[in-house]
């Protein structure tokens, strides 16, 4: 069974985007992967400093995994600090790591583009923890969104200098970007979905919020009664990521036939989403009832982290010549 590891940092209340795009996928790749999945919450450092709210969204991250199907017994689901071995990795490959390799990382770059003052070593070195976390579990595939592909290359890059100097040790990791989910269209019915645009749909919000967001799916102004094209309308093509293919059949032949508006296909469209993410909804409830389970699930998942990192770290010393001899 091939190996797949991925981090997911809290990016707050998760959206239909994050779900297609990135969490489905985690999850469903438990069945057929060995999977290990972690809250990044290291890297939410580089921009969180506030300790309980720290503390709150990583019980979010995990309530929502948990309530989604993430199975801790078939995926080893922990958070990054737990592991103390993230950070000494991290530092070790700094130490190999070329300066203008990550002088040319986005992430960096995008923030100081966008007028950053200040940028922190913590926001500049990023993608070497990244590394550290992957590299560590020396995993087969790195699921992750179009963004942080170029973090995974930055980590085959790395890997490979830490090959050349020290022997072989980390076999390169391939990304997994699903294509046909990559790009979830936002209610805007123009950008991508993502909260930085406010165009998204929480699947966990509160019904009356839900209903909100759908119903305010930018549409033309075709009236009612005139038949309309469903390829070119959002709300068509948010129901699609869901409806099977009669179903879409069914949407899409109302929309030519006309007398049939958009306030009509919104609210089968509501439905489909209620529908769908009814029984993650009971089940986030049920699991916010009891955080001391999300505690206890953590911990166990921390533990089997844990006895893989000491067995790369064991390795790594030995290769660098560090710890006892
Ligand atoms: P946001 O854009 O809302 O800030 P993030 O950048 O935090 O979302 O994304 C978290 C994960 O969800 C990433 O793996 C990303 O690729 C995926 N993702 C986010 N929005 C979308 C989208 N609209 N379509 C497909 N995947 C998405
Ligand atoms: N940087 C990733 C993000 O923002 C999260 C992450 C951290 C990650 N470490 C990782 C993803 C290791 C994959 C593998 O989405």
């Amino acid at each position: 069974m091939k190996r797949i590891l991925s981090g997911v940092q809290s990016s707050g209340e998760p959206h239909i985007g994050n779900y297609l795009g990135a969490m489905r996928n985690h999850i469903a790749m438990q069945d057929t992967h060995e999977c290990f999945i972690f809250i990044a919450d290291l890297h939410a450092l580089t921009t969180v400093r506030d300790p309980k709210k720290m503390k709150q969204d990583s019980t979010e991250i995990a309530l929502d995994y948990l309530a989604l199907g993430l199975d801790p017994n078939k995926t080893v689901f922990f958070r990054q600090s737990d592991i103390a071995e993230h950070s000494e990795l991290a530092w070790i490959l700094s130490t190999i790591t070329p300066f203008g390799l990550l002088e040319r990382a986005h992430a960096y770059k995008d923030a100081v583009a966008k007028g950053m003052k200040d940028p922190t070593t913590g926001l500049f070195t990023y993608p070497v923890l990244m590394a550290a976390d992957i590299l560590m579990y020396k995993p087969d595939l790195v699921p992750v969104g179009k963004d942080q592909k170029q973090h995974v290359e930055i980590t085959r890059d790395i890997a490979d200098k830490f090959n050349n100097i020290y022997g072989e040790t980390f076999p390169l990791p391939d990304e997994h970007t699903p294509d046909d989910v990559a790009y979830i269209l936002g209610t805007d019915g123009e950008n991508k979905m993502s909260k930085s645009y406010g165009n998204v749909i929480n699947f966990f919000a509160e019904e009356s919020r839900l209903k909100k967001q759908i119903m305010g799916i930018k549409t033309d102004s075709t009236p009612m009664e005139e038949p309309k094209d469903p390829d070119s309308c959002a709300v068509y093509k948010i129901y699609s990521y869901f409806a099977n293919d009669s179903e879409k059949k069914t949407m899409a032949d109302k929309y030519k036939g006309g007398d049939f508006g958009y306030g009509d296909a919104k609210k089968i469209l509501l439905q489909k989403v209620l529908d769908y993410f009814n029984p993650y909804r009971q089940k986030r409830i049920e699991l916010q009832a009891n955080l001391e389970y999300i505690n206890q699930v953590l911990k166990e998942g921390a533990d089997k982290a844990k006895k893989e990192a000491q067995k790369t770290m064991d390795e790594v010393r030995k290769k660098t010549g560090l710890g006892q001899i």
